[in-house]
């Protein structure tokens, strides 16, 4: 028998987009009981068109903070090519020259199992569901899965993942932060699972992970950590610390929390934000379906709170989750809000602000102003549901961790109204572009709360926030087609709002089409984007829309911003944003397969110039499973997303994915980097058959020499003092480096390359320098100078002084004579065939890697300094 039970009703009421399954465990099926907003808010047709001023749309004004992200990620997989791309013939445009050169894929039809990247590229599994943290965490078995292993293990349905660099690993370590939105028990347990198990596993399976990553070189592949320092679950019995107007009010209070502060768990996490100061935002979104509630007040209808059961039964174990219960009817008020959590402080409380409003909260992204304020946009992921925004009452202040951490507990809240600039009739809900040949228009940001007050007759500060719906739909919002991310780009200021889909739009007795909605029966979404002129605090501002998705292959109605439309890549069901380094869009989708009949993907959309509009997929997911998280690097070629629900659709023992690991078991949500093949020699100098050939080959596979920018080796070049302190520093591992206040060297100076590696050599005691305090980082090391090097990097084994010769010109007297004696000794150099050593030449590059591949190889010379 399945372990939840998925009642007929729901399955015949899937709208649009899902399976039964998502329906039922993702959003307990919300469509099934029609939308939650019945309000009768005025459409734009209801508005007069405003004589806004239409302030200039180009230029990026604003002060966006450019945060410092830098690439990372990986773990093994098989790596498939696509075919041939669908999109036409290129236009002679790189988008804005960056790095991440591809060429699309053609669109997967819905029932492959395979995950798809360009060709030239591969795929690796960063971690997967159940992989083990720590270690006292059992590895995953199938068969054998317990609520212990799970709060020990990655959790389930990973959603929005963010990456960041850990300062001063030069490139080589990160941590990453993961949500975990829901769990599908049907696939995740053998059927005959003890249902009280099955409560205990998906409450551990859901939550949050930070993890740490690391890996060898900026070609290579992430992988997890286990036990690093910052690995971190936080599981529904973790304190969460309640911050703003609304913490501390009756609303919150219940009885396990009197104070009404601080709230255990969070739910619901689908997608988030990197704040400029280094912590991740998690929106709390389909909350609603982990509580049994009475379903009577107007506040619990607004938010789907309904008296009946839920998938997984949770409330008839813990009271918290059956809000019938006396004491708990406000446990729903403490979810459904923006939680923060720095993922560089594994102790932290995390914390959820109620000044960003209650709702089904998809994420939230941040930005700053030009005057210092901090402004977060954030959708409310429900069909004819807003879009908000916050702006802080404080200012961000560079550098100042601890203060910005706290820019998100207090400000001004504002709802969206949109209003459309051609005439209603041209709107006629096919998608079609009206006269003026765009969707566009002005709107304004309807205030709820401003500088501590409310803006809405009859709600205190704390209602607006808790029951920020109600408060909404006072105030003339427009009702939108399901807002899921909404990203500011940093480049621009402007803010793209991915409009996922909406069956209903435009159907009886449902808000009829508008110029930012445009279609009826919205089934594959489109994209909005707003510019809110040289002020993102600003009230007002303009907006177009930037695409209105579909497959025009299939005749579908579609605009991508005048591109071309028979030259971009089929898309549908717009849900997550990101952007590369050099402005890019790049959309992830969820629901294609009910839309255009293809598996979700990621697509990298060129913004502006000649090519604005154009639409390329990079990647697509298996079968059943949902594109989430997309992370870009395009400076390192790489881009990550996190793969949810494959093989949602599955039952166990009837698995309609094996995805990642193929292993004929079952379907496991996974983090994924994509990355460009390693060619097995990428040097343009170097070929086959060459002296020292396999040398150079082993130096480059193992990170220890990279070879030049221009994809040169320069074989035959003598190798320089700082590139041997590099070549030796690589081979000890690349460890972490402490650098000093002040400089040991004249001539080496921070910035420079090889800095790092060579203040390495210098704390570690294999070079000392000149005696005039210079290091001659760009002089040719002598062969004798090499041997003292390479001697003391093995720790300066104690040897005897030699008192014969090693080699011919090399007498027992002569400065390094030991050294040189030694490196014999131990079969790192055998010298020329002449029996000489050549203590005063250079060693050129080629003859170096020989000599590294052999100290590590053969010789067993390994790092013991310091
Ligand atoms: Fe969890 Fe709105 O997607
Ligand atoms: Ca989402
Ligand atoms: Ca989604």
């Amino acid at each position: 028998m399945a372990l939840i039970d998925l009642p007929l009703l729901m399955k015949d009421a899937v709208r649009g987009k899902r399976s039964a399954v998502t329906c039922q465990l993702k959003c307990a099926s919300q469509c099934a009981f029609g939308e939650c907003n019945h309000s009768d808010n005025p459409t734009f047709r209801d508005i007069a068109s405003r004589a806004l001023s239409r302030r200039t749309m180009l230029g990026g004004s604003t002060a966006a903070v450019a945060i410092g992200l830098a690439g990372t990620q990986g773990a093994f997989a098989a790596g498939g090519a696509a075919p041939a791309a669908p999109v036409g013939p290129a236009p002679a445009l790189a988008p804005n020259g960056t790095a991440l050169d591809f060429e699309a894929i053609a669109p997967v039809a819905a029932d492959v199992d395979e995950f798809t990247v360009p060709e030239g590229f591969e795929w690796h599994t960063v971690i997967r569901w159940g992989d083990p943290l720590f270690d006292d965490a059992p590895e995953f078995d199938w068969n054998a899965q317990s609520a212990e292993a799970q709060k020990l293990q990655f959790g389930y349905n990973n959603d929005y993942t963010e990456i960041q660099e850990i300062p001063g690993s030069d490139g080589k370590r990160a941590v990453m932060f993961v949500n975990h939105e829901y769990t599908n028990e049907n696939i995740m347990l053998p059927a005959d699972t003890d249902a009280d198990d099955a409560i205990e596993i998906g409450m551990a399976a859901h939550g949050l992970t930070v993890v740490e990553l690391e890996r060898k070189d900026a070609v290579s592949p992430y992988t997890y950590v286990k036990s690093a320092e910052l690995n971190r679950r936080i599981l529904l019995t973790d304190e969460f610390e309640l911050t703003g107007p609304a913490a501390g009010d009756d609303l919150v209070k219940t009885v396990e929390d009197p104070e009404g502060r601080t709230v255990l768990g969070t739910l619901g996490n689908c997608a988030g934000g990197l704040t400029p100061w280094g912590t991740l935002l998690s929106g709390e979104e389909n909350f609603h379906g982990y509580f049994r509630s009475a379903g009577t007040s107007e506040a619990e209808q607004r938010y789907g709170l309904r008296d009946s059961a839920t998938a997984r039964g949770w409330e008839g174990k813990y009271d918290r989750y059956d809000a019938r219960i006396e004491g708990y009817e406000n446990e729903p008020n403490r979810f459904g809000y923006i939680v923060e959590v720095d993922p560089f402080d594994p102790t932290s409380t995390p914390r959820k602000h109620t000044s960003l409003g209650r709702f089904k909260h998809e994420g939230a992204n941040v930005i700053v102003a030009a005057d210092g304020r901090v402004v977060a946009y954030s959708g409310d992921d429900e069909v004819f549901d807003y879009l908000y925004k916050f702006v802080s009452r404080d200012t961000y202040e560079e550098g100042n961790k601890k203060h910005n951490m706290t820019l998100l507990e207090n400000g001004d809240l504002y709802v969206a109204k949109f209003t459309g600039k051609s005439p209603a009739d041209e709107i006629d809900g096919s998608g079609k572009v009206p006269s003026d040949g765009s969707f566009d228009g002005t709107g304004e940001w309807l205030p709820l709360v401003v500088d501590g007050e409310s803006k809405v007759e009859g709600f205190t500060v704390a209602e607006v926030l808790v029951h920020t719906r109600l408060a909404a739909d006072k105030v003339g919002p427009t009702k939108m087609d399901r807002c899921e991310d909404v990203e500011p780009s940093l480049h621009t200021g402007r803010v793209y709002v991915a409009c996922t889909n909406n069956s209903g739009r435009g159907t009886e007795g449902k808000a009829g089409v508008d110029e930012v909605n445009p279609r009826t029966e919205n089934r594959d979404g489109h994209v909005v984007e707003i510019d809110e002129g040289d002020d993102q605090t600003s009230t007002e501002f303009s907006w177009n829309l930037l695409m209105v998705c579909g497959d025009p292959a299939q005749g579908d109605q579609t605009y991508f911003s005048g591109f071309p439309v028979d030259q971009v890549s089929p898309i549908s069901c717009p849900d997550n944003l990101a952007f590369d380094s050099v402005g890019n869009l790049w959309i992830s989708t969820d629901g294609a397969p009910s839309g255009i009949g293809y598996n979700d993907g990621l697509f990298r959309v060129t913004l502006d110039g000649e090519a604005r509009g154009r639409v390329e997929q990079f990647l697509s997911v298996p079968m059943d499973g949902e594109t989430c998280g997309p992370i870009i690097r395009d400076q390192d070629k790489t881009a990550f997303v996190s793969v949810q629900h494959p093989g949602e659709d599955g039952e166990w023992g009837a698995h309609t994915s094996y995805f990642p690991d193929f292993d004929g078991q079952g379907p496991k949500p996974s983090v994924i980097q994509v990355l460009p093949v390693k060619p097995e020699n990428p040097f343009t100098d170097v070929k086959k058959g060459q002296e020292h050939y396999d040398a150079i080959i082993w130096a480059y596979e193992n990170g220890i020499a990279k070879g030049y920018k221009d994809d040169t080796f320069r074989p035959l070049q003598p190798v320089n003092r700082d590139a041997m302190a590099a070549f030796l520093y690589r081979l000890a591992g690349s460890p972490e480096v402490d650098l000093p206040r002040s400089e040991p060297f004249k001539d080496v100076k921070k910035g420079q390359e090889h800095y790092t590696e060579i203040i390495w050599a210098y704390q570690m005691g294999i070079t000392t320098g000149w005696s005039d305090r210079t290091f001659r980082p760009t002089q040719p090391i002598a062969r004798d100078a090499m041997a003292a090097f390479v001697y003391r990097y093995a720790g300066s084994p104690e040897i005897a002084e030699p008192t014969t010769a090693p080699f011919t010109d090399v007498k027992p007297s002569m400065m390094y004579a030991k050294e040189i004696a030694w490196l014999k000794e131990r079969g790192v150099s055998k010298g020329w065939s002449d029996g000489t050593y050549r203590p005063l030449n250079p060693m050129n590059r080629d003859a170096t890697t020989a000599f590294l591949q052999r100290m590590a190889t053969e010789s067993n010379v390994a790092f013991r300094a310091g």
